[in-house]
């Protein structure tokens, strides 16, 4: 996690007044958003996972075998993909032994990272993957590099996935469980340059190939995915150092771990409620930098591995902001207004643009951590302005992305510009139907937006709004519905053209039929 750098953007085009011109090439789709890009985080960190999601059998919160039911049918209506688990940092302290067999005689141990306060491993490998079972989603698996062994991390693959009846396989039925599991995604580590073991590259290069040898494939018809650590930010040179001394026949995956402060400070990162629009303008800024840091990464990756093999992992991405006054410094809890729903909108498009390269991306994180889908406090429960940007573009996981041409007005801070208007266009494959999103991230001015879609005879239009009187506008366990899209009926189709006016400081979709 390093102080994060201002350069300059060369998206926008400015123009005189707020009007923005678009053109979609629907006759050309390209490559397809993999549903994984939509993908979630939960970790043993503050009240995600306790309190979040797990409650216990016995809690009088309605929990199917101790897990939230609310908090599952929430994430179940954004056709959740995949969720990691079980960190970040805590993934390179967590024993998996220690979290299977019966919960009273689970031993305990210290969350070092997040608050210090004592795990009781009740929530282990039985309790999450039935909670992805019950999600309906693949499960992304983080192992333990740095703390850990081959022997402890290939034991926890056998537990996993082998249907022999093998030493591991039986333990698990033991504990319950007959059938294996299927765990499409493996990480070989967490920042394995910072809190899993602050290694160098080419230490953490050889140590993957190592690890890597003993995640065995037990399922032929299931291989595990395996996902090494990737990059911090901008360090390209960890990029550089894995494709070359790690390859692209050795991983299915590089991870990239990119925050956005409002400051740029860790020290002083900015406030998740207390903002005003320079705030605005930096945090969106820095959000931003997330295409110039895809791109640098990809082309390192293309350079060893010109068929993209290797998906770029973005696992941790999302809003980092001080931690709500009264909390747990260590927990990371924050709100969560419509900035980040601008922000959510925003990376989506950039993850869009690189469709080719971006094969997963994974929001920190789900439940009442940094920038939650969700928050809760004992049985209440609230969607935020980002679960609803999740919910509103669905519809783009599995499209093909639609190229465009986009010319918009843009907003001046220090040497960069940002881009008034951003959108971004994906076709089902199957119905033929365009989903377009845009982003206006000006919290004050509207904008005029011409559309013109070549390659499609539309007959049928309907759109959603998402906005909010105030930037810092945020939905409340009293008042959950201040962000919420509602019908737009801003737009107009007249053939292939379509008008648009776009509100300030909001995210809309169209779908175009
Ligand atoms: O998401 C919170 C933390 O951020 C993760 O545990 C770690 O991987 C990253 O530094």
């Amino acid at each position: 996690m390093k102080a994060q750098l201002l350069v300059p953007l060369c998206l926008a085009v400015p123009l005189a007044a707020a009007e923005t011109s678009l053109v979609l090439r629907a006759d050309q789709p390209g490559a397809t958003v993999r549903p994984e890009v939509y993908g979630h985080f939960a970790e043993h960190l503050g009240r995600c996972i306790y309190g979040g999601i797990w409650v216990g059998e016995d809690s009088e919160i309605p929990n199917t075998r101790g897990i939230r039911k609310d908090t599952v049918e929430a994430l179940r209506q954004l056709d959740i993909p995949v969720l990691r688990w079980p960190g970040g940092c805590f993934a390179d302290e967590y024993h998996w032994k220690d979290g299977i067999g019966p919960r009273s005689e689970r031993p305990a141990m210290i969350n070092t990272h997040w608050g210090g306060v004592v795990e009781n491993n009740h929530f282990g490998t039985h309790e999450f993957m039935d909670l992805v079972g019950q999600l309906g989603c693949e499960a992304y698996i983080c192992g333990n590099v740095g703390s850990g062994t081959p022997q402890e991390m290939m034991e926890w693959v056998e537990y996993l996935t082998s249907a022999a009846e093998s030493p591991m396989a039986n333990l698990r039925r033991e504990n319950g469980r007959d059938e294996p599991w299927v765990v499409k995604y493996f990480g070989v580590g967490n920042e394995s340059w910072g809190c899993g073991g602050n290694m160098r590259p080419e230490y953490y290069a050889d140590l993957y190939r190592r690890f890597n040898t003993f995640v065995k494939n037990y399922d032929r018809d299931h291989p595990v995915g395996r996902f090494a650590c990737g990059a911090n930010g901008r360090d390209f040179n960890w990029t550089e150092v894995m494709m070359e001394r790690v390859g692209p026949r050795r991983m299915d995956g590089l991870s990239l771990h990119w925050y956005t402060l409002p400051t740029g400070d860790w020290g002083r990162k900015g406030s998740s409620t207390d903002f005003g629009e320079d705030e605005w303008w930096s945090t969106l800024a820095r959000t931003l930098e997330m295409e110039e840091i895809i791109g640098t990464h990809s082309a390192i990756m293309d350079k060893h591995d010109p068929d993209k093999r290797v998906g770029l992992i973005v696992d941790e991405w999302g809003t980092w902001y001080d931690p709500l006054p009264g909390t747990n410094p260590g927990f990371l809890e924050q709100q969560n207004s419509l900035r980040d729903a601008i922000v959510a909108g925003l990376n989506f498009h950039i993850f869009h643009a690189h469709a080719e390269r971006v094969t997963m991306a994974n929001i920190a994180q789900t439940v009442n951590v940094l920038q939650a889908m969700i928050l809760t406090d004992g049985p209440q429960m609230v969607r935020t302005p980002t679960y609803w940007v999740f919910e509103m573009f669905k519809g783009h996981q599995g499209g093909q992305v639609i190229p465009l041409e986009l010319e918009t007005g843009s907003h001046a801070l220090g040497d960069r510009e940002i881009p008034q208007v951003s959108a971004s266009a994906t076709r089902d494959p199957e119905s033929g139907a365009i989903l377009l999103s845009l982003v206006n991230t000006s919290p004050t001015e509207g904008s005029e937006v011409a559309c013109g879609v070549a390659g499609l005879a539309a007959k049928e239009l309907s759109g959603r709004l998402l906005t909010a009187g105030e930037i810092t506008a945020i939905n409340t366990f009293d008042a959950p519905e201040t962000v919420k899209p509602v019908a737009f009926e801003g737009a107009r189709l007249d053939g292939a053209n379509l008008s648009i006016d776009l509100p300030a400081r909001s995210v809309v979709t169209l779908e175009i039929r």
